[in-house]
């Protein structure tokens, strides 16, 4: 029989605090993407279209194929991946965030693609059977968990032997638009100054940190590309007007309200910098599309 001791009441405490640290996380992921929702991709920036075009291309999705994209959002990855399998009925998006959920289902249902399932769920831990889907989709999403590698063994799971998963994270950042970004600093905490990476050391820094991770996770095959984009925008009221309807949101949210005007006036002294002959601010996104597959 085992007796439990001091050390065990102990990690089981540490246990439960991280699990409600992890809740709480996830808690405020979909309060933001639900705060988002309704301005999403419809402010008139090319940004997550061609990421989604990106990974849908990397994966070669064929007819047939069965398709989940974790953190669908408004649906752009699903959308141009059922276009390619003709599988609506039997592909499926799910995201924690119910307003996000709601734009995807008008995409799919615009695209004519109506009976797709759309599910508010939590795709680090999906409730799917296993051996479910031939592909599995993630577009800018893996590093909002607060687990990525319970997400990648999951997904593991509910893929077929020899599927395939697809996820774009951001690739080291353009130096003239980490110097943009960088009005925030004084305002976010460290570990939200680089959040889309986790930093130069976390599993998001690198193609090879991010190749161990999917390694760890049982998945072989593993392929990193940099995808890089001009992204314009017509003025600096323009860049503020995307930053507040995406994740970079919460940047804004921890700036004290006095502290917008001045924090808008830095920015757009430094945005003047990166105005091109056309008269429009161009910034460069590297975008890191990483395809892989489960061991057969
Ligand atoms: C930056 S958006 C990307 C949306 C979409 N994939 C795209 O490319 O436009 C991140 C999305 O991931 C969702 N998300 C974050 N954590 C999640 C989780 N644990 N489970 C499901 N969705 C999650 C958010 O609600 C949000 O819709």
């Amino acid at each position: 029989m085992r007796v439990s001791g001091p050390s065990d009441s102990c990690g089981r405490r540490y246990a439960e605090q991280m699990t409600s640290q992890a809740d709480e996380r996830k808690q405020m992921t979909a309060e933001l993407f639900d705060t988002v929702a309704v301005a999403y991709d419809a402010v008139d920036v090319e940004f997550f279209g061609p990421i989604a075009a990106g990974l849908v291309d990397e994966l070669d999705i064929q007819p047939g194929e069965r398709v989940l994209d974790v953190g669908c959002g408004t649906g752009q990855v699903l959308a141009r991946a059922v276009a390619r399998s003709g599988t609506e009925s039997r592909s499926a998006g799910i995201d924690l965030s119910a307003g996000m959920i709601d734009r995807a289902r008008r995409t799919m249902e615009q695209a004519g693609f109506g009976d797709a399932t759309l599910q508010v769920m939590d795709g680090q831990a999906p409730g799917l059977e296993a051996s479910s889907f031939d592909v599995v989709t993630a577009s800018l999403v893996l590093f909002f968990m607060p687990d990525p590698l319970a997400a990648l063994r999951a997904w593991n799971r509910i893929l077929v032997p020899g599927g395939r998963v697809g996820v774009t994270t951001f690739a080291p950042q353009d130096p003239k638009w980490r110097e943009v970004d960088a009005v925030f600093d004084d305002y976010i905490p460290q570990e939200m100054r680089d959040a889309r990476t986790s930093g130069a050391r976390g599993p998001f820094g690198s193609d090879e940190s991010l190749a161990a991770l999917f390694r760890d996770a049982e998945f072989d095959h593993i392929q990193s590309r940099n995808l890089e984009l001009d992204i314009v925008f017509r003025d600096p009221a323009h860049w503020r007007e995307w930053t507040m309807s995406h994740g970079q949101r919460m940047m804004w949210q921890a700036v004290p309200e006095a502290s917008h005007a001045e924090l808008f006036a830095a920015a757009e002294d430094r945005l003047a910098d990166c105005v091109a002959p056309d008269g429009l601010i161009h910034l460069t996104q590297n975008i890191r599309v990483t395809a892989a597959r489960k061991y057969q």
